[in-house]
């Protein structure tokens, strides 16, 4: 079977380099992919938006499985379109993937079923989201209720800084039109999990635990970004822990949309702050996550590709997913001045030497090949991902890896996995 990846980022690089392995896939495309998704897959340049040309791309060339990425063309309908044309395609319909598209949205579904979530208010004018503040001092969460690529959520200490996030988002549209409307919810605190399953709108396979790190320097300061890095598993997700999560929330969410008539098959990412009260759900995505990705599926055991079959075809109940007993981090890699503006075009070297090292995976994102160099392309641009028997030696191998690559400009994380080095 020939497989079409849709995406340019790093999560894609990991799901080309994971769908490759498959006996069942004779060729995989990716569009438009990378420099490292070029050396394993076919690069098609066509940008992950372009709905048409897509889907042309996909019936002239026989494919048979489309996997997307990002979350983009999935709020855009590409799931709906290719389907009209009889096409195989895993992820949610547009009406599913609002779920992400929409904060607003979710927000409503979340508190219409009872499930876990942040206190919160939703305002379309600016001037009653500011008035808010008149009454709310304490520290709270201003959030875009669109996509804004994981940049839309300004954390406030106090009343001032709320007003001044509602200002930034409504009247300066610093996320376009992301920000027409606005969620401000109650301040979480505790330790961060994200919990990704498969589900066919019926049955869902949760994944193993995957922790994030949003933040863009050491210890958890400074802006929040894509994601700096992430590790599998993590430990805070115990097992009591997982299984009140896919009873309390994955599974009741997938029985909610299939209520409200607009039935979820995909991935169902949930975002979880483990409170002193319990998980709550701070997002729900429509995708798998990046850096999440890379450290999960180098843990994968299992084929993905039937996974994926089964969730398009309604048999996931018949499927099994296994796990290798080891853990991964994943350092991204970053272009300085990432999340704000950053140079491209910077090249890249030393790239062969840190992925020749025993149990190291380089997952490209912003990068590309031009005459037979690898040049930076993007604000994330590598994801150095590990395996090791603990956490520690993971965390070791990672950035030995890290260590020998160059470019003019790197920003990277010091202390990715630090939190459960054990
Ligand atoms: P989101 O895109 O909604 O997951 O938000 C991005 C990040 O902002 C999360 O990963 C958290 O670190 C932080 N965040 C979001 N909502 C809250 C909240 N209600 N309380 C505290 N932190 C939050
Ligand atoms: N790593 C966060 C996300 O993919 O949304």
């Amino acid at each position: 079977m020939r497989v079409l990846v849709i995406g340019g980022g790093g999560r894609e690089h990991a799901l080309v380099w994971k769908i490759s392995q498959s006996p069942k896939v004779t060729e995989v495309f990716c569009a438009p992919g990378n420099a490292g998704t070029a050396t394993i897959a076919t690069n098609v340049p066509i940008p992950a938006d372009q709905i048409d040309q897509l889907l042309q791309f996909a019936e002239e060339n026989e494919i048979g499985l489309t996997v997307v990425g990002p979350e983009q063309p999935l709020v855009m309908g590409i799931v709906d379109r290719f389907q009209e044309k009889g096409l195989r395609i895993f992820g949610p319909s547009a009406r599913a993937a609002e779920l992400e598209g929409s904060k607003a949205f979710s927000k409503n579904i979340m508190k219409k079923y009872g499930l876990l979530t942040a206190e919160y208010e939703i305002f379309t004018s600016h001037e009653k989201a500011r008035k808010y503040f008149d009454e709310e001092t304490g520290p709270i969460v201003v959030k875009a209720s669109g996509l804004a690529a994981g940049k839309g959520v300004i954390l406030c200490q106090n009343a001032q800084e709320g007003r001044d996030a509602v200002d930034t988002i409504m009247k300066d549209k610093s996320f376009g039109e992301a920000g027409d409307e606005v969620v401000i919810e109650e301040f979480l605190e505790g330790p961060e999990v994200s919990v990704l399953a498969f589900t066919d709108g019926n049955t869902v396979l949760l994944m193993d635990s995957a922790q994030d790190h949003k933040a863009a320097l050491d210890g958890d300061k400074g802006p929040n970004t894509g994601g700096m890095g992430a590790y599998s598993p993590a430990p805070v997700f115990t097992d009591i822990l997982r299984q009140k999560v896919r009873d309390k929330i994955m599974f009741p969410l997938v029985r909610a949309m299939k209520a409200e008539g607009r039935p979820y098959k995909g991935i169902l990412y949930a975002g979880l702050m483990l409170t002193k009260h319990g998980p709550k759900i701070l997002e729900f995505n429509a995708r798998f996550g990046d850096p999440e990705t890379q450290p999960l599926l180098v843990r994968m055991e299992s084929d993905i590709v039937p996974l994926f079959e089964a969730c398009v075809d309604g048999t996931l109940d018949q499927c099994d997913l296994q796990w290798k007993p080891e853990s991964s981090v994943c350092v991204v890699m970053a272009a300085k001045g990432y999340p704000g503006s950053y140079e491209k075009g910077k090249e890249i070297f030393e790239l062969d030497e840190a992925g020749a090292l025993p149990d190291v995976v380089v997952f490209h994102a912003g990068t590309k090949l031009e005459d037979g160099k690898v040049l930076t392309n993007g604000g994330r641009v590598l994801g150095v991902t590990a395996t090791g028997p603990d956490t520690a030696s993971a965390i070791a191998k990672a950035y030995e890896a890290v260590g020998k690559i160059k470019w003019d400009g790197i920003h990277y994380r010091t202390d990715i996995g630090a939190r459960d080095k054990k």
